[in-house]
């Protein structure tokens, strides 16, 4: 039997009825393991001045630190705005990127948009980051999901489209077997 993995998993999207957060409710459904997520909405906006050796990280973020470096694997899911990373998403990484937790942890980028791109450009950049802070990140378990809306249920908070549960379902498998 293949030990559980602890699974660290982040929303792009602040939105209460949020298209992101159904796609990452139903990753957690199908993660086979302990997970937790972070209230990166909490965050400070990222200032140098508040970190390093001379500073006391600001409390949010470092329970943020304490939940990354406690995890085995990242999945990250997140919508596009404006062809780019949610500033939320892109202000949360930003923390992380001089305290390490990232470095050679497997990490999966999944992006969800209503538009048939499958918000392509977020994916692309937030992949970029996590490579520049040396995330490792798992090609197979990164997903672009197109045409977002009809795939969930608003009544379950979940992804309904079987076929998207499918490539979930090995998404997580490529992130556990990595
Ligand atoms: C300000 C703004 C900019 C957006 N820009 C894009 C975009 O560039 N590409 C895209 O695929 N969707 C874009 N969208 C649509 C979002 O993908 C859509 O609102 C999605 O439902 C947001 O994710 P959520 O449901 O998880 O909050 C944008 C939405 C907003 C509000």
């Amino acid at each position: 039997m293949r030990p559980a993995i602890r699974l660290l998993a982040l929303s792009g999207s602040l939105r209460e009825r949020s298209s992101t957060g159904a796609v990452l409710r139903s990753a957690l459904d199908l993660h086979d393991g302990p997970a937790g997520t972070a209230d990166i909405g909490t965050l400070p906006h990222f200032n140098p001045d508040l970190d390093g050796e001379s500073a006391t990280p600001p409390p949010a973020v470092a329970a943020l630190r304490t939940a990354a470096a406690a995890a085995d694997a990242i999945l990250i899911v997140s919508p596009e705005y404006a062809h780019g990373v949610p500033g939320t998403l892109k202000n949360a990484l930003d923390w992380l990127v001089s305290s390490g937790e990232c470095v050679d942890k497997p990490i999966a980028v999944i992006t969800a948009s209503p538009f048939p791109t499958g918000g392509s450009y977020a994916n692309a950049q937030l992949r970029e980051t996590l490579k520049t802070m040396s995330g490792r990140i798992i090609p197979s378990a990164c997903l672009e999901i197109p045409a977002i809306g009809p795939k969930t249920d608003p009544a379950t908070e979940r992804v309904s489209d079987e076929a998207t549960l499918t490539d979930l379902r090995t998404a997580l498998q490529a992130l556990h077997t990595a």
